[in-house]
């Protein structure tokens, strides 16, 4: 049986005990995903962060929480030895370096120090133990085309998922996805506006084509 590893849904950062910031995801691009890899019977290591979507139960997954990039990180080390890994997950990319262990009382300004957060998928991509196929998602608002090859030299991934909003549709929280597939050759590979279920089916059939 085929293993993967896959990322989804959002990190958190938190600033106090009730306050964080993170980013948009809802996980439904993540869950299509791993709906179409059970499909394909793949065995799967599911890191996911908070999600707005139901979790889908098969012996076939285990699912490991991960509320931040580092613990993210760290799961993804542990689990690096797949046939493919999906990192779909919106970290968010800094974490906070004064964190305050008691709830911050409102005041007129608050200042808040960040530090860059490890890149999940740059470190498990420039890793000895690289999973045998990588694919990173890009998620761009401008120059999409340019920022997301740029993407996919820097973080060293063999495939890229290039999505945009359209038809003022944000994408997420959306039933909808668009964009398409990038290789490591240049070409891109237009999958256009579809539901996300169609949009996974057709990652899965040209990754294992
Ligand atoms: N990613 C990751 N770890 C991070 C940030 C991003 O693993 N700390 C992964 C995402 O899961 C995705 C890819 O990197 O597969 C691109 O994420 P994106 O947020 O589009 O890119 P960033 O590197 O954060 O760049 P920017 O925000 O400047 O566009």
């Amino acid at each position: 049986m085929k293993t993967a590893l896959i990322t989804i849904g959002s990190t958190r950062e938190y600033i106090d005990p009730v306050r964080y910031i993170s980013n948009e995801s809802s996980g439904q691009q993540g869950m299509a995903l791993i709906k179409s890899l059970l499909k394909k019977n793949y065995r799967i290591v599911c890191l996911h962060g908070y999600l707005q979507t139901k979790l889908i139960i098969s012996p076939k997954i285990k699912y490991v929480f991960t509320p931040n990039a580092k613990s993210m990180l760290a799961e993804a080390k542990k689990n690096s030895k797949v046939d493919l890994a999906i990192f779909n997950a919106a970290v968010a990319d800094y974490g906070i370096q004064n964190y305050s262990k008691q709830k911050i009382k409102k005041k007129s300004a608050l200042n808040l120090q960040l530090k860059k957060n490890p890149d999940i998928l740059k470190i498990i991509c420039s890793s000895k133990q690289k999973p045998k196929t990588t694919i990173g998602f890009a998620y761009e608002t401008n120059d999409v085309f340019n920022n997301a090859k740029k993407k996919l030299k820097t973080k060293k991934c063999d495939y890229l998922i290039l999505n945009f909003p359209v038809d003022s549709d944000p994408i997420f929280n959306s039933k909808y996805n668009n964009g398409g597939i990038l290789n490591i050759k240049g070409d891109y590979i237009e999958i256009g506006k579809k539901t996300k279920t169609s949009f996974a089916n057709q990652i899965i059939a040209h990754i294992l084509k």
